[in-house]
């Protein structure tokens, strides 16, 4: 592409970042076809951009990072895909112990982590432990998570503690409600960016996201670069946020 051709560079203001950016990591299959490669070759090249993203968001100040990694639909592909990605997962939660010290990223897992398997459930424990002293920039990683799942479970605890006197339904309020979501005590998401070309939002924090600004590319999420990410940065402080107002 020639040189003129290019987007010009994203202005970004750092002093007014979102506090909250949340990422649907999509498009590493495309991208791993586009180079003749398998699929999981994608997804390990999704993997290291996210370590790269994430570092990078740190790097400028965000609070909050949230990204999808695995959906509860994303059970319906072949096996071998969804063990190559939980295989990629073991190894990137290993090597984020062991550069914890250096990274000091506040690390949770937002999803039901039952039917993954006894060593990476033991893993995201670990992760979440050992960084839960860190201060500064919080990642959660979206890992058999669906919104809808979510909603129900919080539906279905709050139910419990009604039934066993904790809670009372005609008091239950959207900030209480909120508190039985994996996503207790988390600011919603300010900006949703969505890689891949796709345009729809495929049960992701489908209450948290109520009043999001969407930021949508055809750029595959392996390519989805720092640059990009001030596209989408630029574009949110572009927008105007009425959240119903005038
Ligand atoms: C996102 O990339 C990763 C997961 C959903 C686990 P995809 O694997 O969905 O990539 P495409 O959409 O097929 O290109
Ligand atoms: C959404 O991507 C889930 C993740 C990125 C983890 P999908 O590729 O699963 O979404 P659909 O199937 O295109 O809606
Ligand atoms: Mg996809």
């Amino acid at each position: 592409m020639a040189l003129w051709k290019k987007k010009p560079p994203a202005e970004v203001d750092f002093t007014r970042l979102p506090r909250h950016v949340a990422i649907i990591m999509d498009g590493n299959g495309r991208w791993a076809k586009r180079r003749g490669l398998p699929r999981t070759a994608g997804h390990a090249a999704g993997a290291e951009n996210f370590r790269a993203i994430a570092t990078y968001c740190k790097e400028i100040g965000l609070a909050y990072l949230t990204v999808y990694a695995f959906s509860t639909e994303n059970w319906k592909r072949p096996a071998e895909e969804v063990s190559a990605i939980m295989g990629l997962l073991k190894k990137y939660l290993m090597e984020a112990i062991g550069r914890m010290e250096r990274d000091r990223v506040k690390m949770r897992f937002f999803g039901d982590l039952s039917p993954l398997s006894q060593e990476l459930r033991e893993l995201c424990r670990e992760t979440e432990e050992i960084s839960q002293r860190y201060e500064g920039c919080q990642v959660n990683i979206c890992l058999n998570y669906g919104g809808r799942d979510e909603l129900l479970r919080g539906a279905r605890a709050f139910a419990l503690d009604c039934l066993e006197g904790r809670a009372d339904p005609n008091h239950l309020t959207e900030a209480a409600f909120g508190g039985y979501l994996y996503s207790a005590g988390v600011p919603d998401p300010d900006l949703v960016i969505r890689p891949s070309g796709e345009v729809r939002i495929s049960n992701f924090l489908l209450w948290q996201a109520a009043y999001a600004e969407f930021y949508f590319t055809d750029v595959l999420w392996p390519d989805f670069s720092k640059e990009e990410l001030h596209r989408a940065l630029a574009a949110y402080q572009g927008r105007s946020r009425r959240f119903g107002g005038i």
